[in-house]
């Protein structure tokens, strides 16, 4: 096993956690725009938050993953809800697209490999994908300031810029840099700066229609708070510390989904607090992340696809009635 891999199989070994909790904002996004039954590849799936958020959606998701306790927990959760996921124990490196696809996804994974790996399969795939498909990719990037943190040791192979410039030719819906403090079951709190890079191939009707809403504001957080506010600290507890800002980003995922520690909770919140240009997001009304962006913070709107509601997907179980 690998430094890289032992790293997170630390959390992945316990059975009674989820270490990366539930889905990403920015998958959900995507999902709005999907076909109905789309394609989806996820490299370096851990647990599967994504990839378990989109199969309960009715998509087909090949999930990759080298760690065999995350690719357990993962089969077992897919296998119990009959999902349409193919989970496969591997490495990106040996990793030979043989589909077209919706959507391909690594979030956290690629800047585990080299270059001379990661942009070969980067262009395979966007010949593989379908018009109208998405890539989305969060990758590690070393600063000064934010050096690539010891634990997460891994192959430092991603340039900021280097997606923007391979995408030149695709519609680029979010290129965000921003520097992030988590912590994961097992695994202590850390910072490092991430991109966040989401494209689309033009589809058939041309560009998606969309509008970046800028989340930043004038609003500041009093004093040193932002470094002060621990992560797990419950939402209700920091307002005693400091007012709601006036830009709040809210999303609700309906359905099923993972959340920490181990359990799918049907219903999925996740709220950001934006203070000029740091924010706070709360999984579940628990602090979860801290950020402090370098570029503007946005969210994205778009319209739903009126063809993919799930309202017939079997996957979602019995509806609220109350
Ligand atoms: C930060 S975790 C992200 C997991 C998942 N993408 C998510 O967002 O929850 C990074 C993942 O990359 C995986 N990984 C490390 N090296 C890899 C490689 N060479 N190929 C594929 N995945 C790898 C790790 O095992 C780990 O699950």
């Amino acid at each position: 096993m690998k430094n890289s891999e032992r790293f997170w199989e630390r959390g992945y070994s316990d059975p009674n956690v989820w270490t990366m909790g539930g889905p990403s904002v920015e998958v959900y996004e995507i999902e709005q725009q999907l076909p109905r039954n789309a394609m989806v590849v996820d490299l370096g799936c851990g647990e599967g938050r994504n990839a378990l958020f989109l199969a309960f959606r009715g998509h087909a998701v090949t999930a990759l993953e080298p760690s065999s306790s995350a690719v357990r927990k993962l089969r077992s959760v897919a296998d119990e809800h009959s999902l349409n996921i193919d989970v496969i124990e591997g490495r990106i490196e040996d990793f030979v697209p043989d589909e077209r696809y919706d959507l391909a996804l690594a979030h956290s994974s690629l800047h585990f490999v080299t270059k001379d790996v990661w942009v070969p399969l980067i262009n395979e795939l966007r010949q593989r994908t379908n018009e109208g498909g998405f890539h989305n990719f969060t990758s590690i990037i070393g600063t000064s300031r934010y050096p690539v943190p010891y634990e997460c040791r891994h192959a430092n192979s991603f340039d900021r810029g280097d997606l923007d410039s391979l995408y030149a030719d695709w519609q680029v819906l979010r290129s965000d840099f921003y520097a992030k403090w988590d912590s994961h079951p097992g695994i202590a709190t850390h910072v490092h700066a991430v991109e966040k890079f989401l494209s689309r191939k033009a589809g058939p009707d041309g560009p998606l229609p969309f509008t970046k809403v800028d989340l930043s504001n004038s609003d500041a957080l009093p004093g040193d708070l932002f470094e002060k506010i621990p992560l797990g600290i419950h939402v209700e507890d920091l307002r005693l510390l400091c007012n709601r800002p006036t830009t709040v980003n809210r999303i609700e995922m309906p359905g099923l989904n993972l959340t920490s520690p181990i359990e799918l909770t049907r219903g999925y919140a996740v709220e950001e607090w934006f203070f000029g240009k740091h924010a706070l997001q709360f999984t579940q009304g628990v602090l979860t992340g801290k950020y402090e962006y370098f570029t503007q913070p946005i969210s994205l709107q778009t319209v739903p696809r009126a063809s993919n509601r799930y309202e017939a997907g079997a996957h979602l179980g019995p509806q609220k009635t109350d």
